[in-house]
């Protein structure tokens, strides 16, 4: 066997499986707020657009995506982004990837240089921990830079020898789990980093629709890097998803855009890894990337489940409303597995504890006396699970 599988640490979803066995939940109605899977309606017409093609499954795909798909993609990437030439960007900065997980691994194997001096690749932590299993497997290795709720600050406070030393740097924009959004003087000055370094940046995006209204739309990395005049997008690439912002984490499908030199290659590698996508989801994903009025409705229902989730518990934990994303991110009095624990015995709720989604450095984890909770769920299973978790801490 690969001896780098040995690397592997195992998904903190498997670790939250060890810690509740055997713990009898309480006999209430089940509420998980664990998973980040998307509970909110799909919309009808990407199922039509599915259903009307699916004959589609005759033709092989091709690697690089249908004319209509990448043309769909790059509107949207222009219009969201204030980015130039549509048609230049579907012609050579565009790749449909089968949901962003296998990209995020996939561009590791593909852009990562295992003989080189320095292999150190950065990375958010706590995190999304494909990052890291991407990096192992690709024979580098993971730096871990802390994420806080100021995500500028997380950015600014990373040294030019940290920058010096690494490949690749993993930025979650918005975080995962902290939600925090980055200004685009710190993106900007990222890309400067990445330019007098020699590094890649991968901004995973996929949170970037789920933002509150009263925050307003991140800025995307190819956005800063077009208003800076990298219009090449050199060292730059954003990936983005519909599983989040379109409510449809089955359908397995986004894509990545940027760098002209870097896609290309990691065209090369895709056509020998074999991961086109299929051609009814290529049709759909081309229809729900040109559909705004369904992202606006979701991500209005997200921020009526903040509203009313955090008037019951900011009174009694210390949290704070996030720009983006659809987590809450608490520091807790208690300890976050002990936590996790009474959740799922007193009151049948599932949570994370934050020290799954993070590593030790120093001696310290930063997710630790944390939980992740996602308001994942409908409406009122969320406010009805505020209510058990208020509980839990007045006990
Ligand atoms: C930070 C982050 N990136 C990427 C993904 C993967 O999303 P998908 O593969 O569905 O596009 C997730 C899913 O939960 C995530 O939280």
């Amino acid at each position: 066997m690969n001896p780098e599988l040995a690397l592997l640490q195992p998904y903190p979803f498997e670790k939250l499986r060890v810690l509740l066995n055997g713990i009898t939940p309480a006999d209430k109605s089940y509420i998980a707020l664990s998973v980040g899977e998307p509970k909110h309606d799909a919309p009808q017409f990407v199922l039509d657009a599915l259903v009307e093609n699916l004959r589609g499954v005759q033709n092989y795909p091709s690697t690089k995506g249908s004319e209509d798909l990448r043309q769909s993609i790059a509107n949207w990437l222009c219009h969201r982004f204030e980015l130039g030439n549509a048609e230049q960007l579907a012609s050579a900065h565009i790749l449909p990837v089968n949901g962003t997980r296998e990209a995020l691994f996939a561009i590791a194997q593909c852009v990562l240089d295992r003989t080189a001096k320095h292999k150190d690749v950065l990375m958010p932590n706590p995190f999304y921990q494909i990052y890291e299993g991407a990096v192992l497997l690709a024979g580098c290795k993971p730096a871990f830079y802390n994420i806080s709720s100021d995500g500028d600050a997380d950015i600014n406070n990373i040294t030019d020898e940290q920058f010096a030393s690494c490949q690749l740097f993993y930025l979650c924009n918005p975080g995962n789990p902290t939600g925090s959004v980055l200004s685009q003087s710190a993106l900007t000055r990222l890309i400067e980093k990445a330019q007098q370094h020699n590094f890649v940046i991968v901004s995973d995006e996929c949170y970037s629709e789920i933002y509150r209204e009263s925050a307003g739309a991140p800025t995307g990395l190819l956005q800063a890097a077009h208003a800076m005049g990298n219009t090449t997008y050199k060292h730059c690439l954003v990936f983005h998803s519909l599983s989040k912002r379109s409510n449809l984490p089955g359908m397995r499908s986004g894509f990545i855009a940027g760098d002209e030199v870097i896609v290309s290659q990691f065209l090369q590698y895709r056509t020998y890894h074999g991961c086109s996508m299929a051609p009814p989801v290529q049709h759909a994903s081309a229809v729900a990337w040109r559909d705004e009025q369904h992202v606006q409705e979701n991500r209005l229902a997200y921020d009526q489940k903040y509203n009313a989730v955090l008037k019951l518990l900011a009174p009694v934990m210390q949290v704070e409303k996030p720009d983006a994303g659809f987590y809450l991110w608490p520091s807790l009095p208690i300890n976050d597995t002990e936590f996790t624990q009474k959740a799922l015995s007193e009151e049948n709720v599932a949570l994370v504890p934050g020290s799954y989604l993070g590593r030790e450095v120093n001696g310290i984890n930063p997710g630790a006396n944390h939980v992740r909770l996602a308001l994942v769920a409908k409406m009122d299973e969320c406010i009805e699970a505020a209510h058990r978790l208020v509980k839990i801490l007045e006990r």
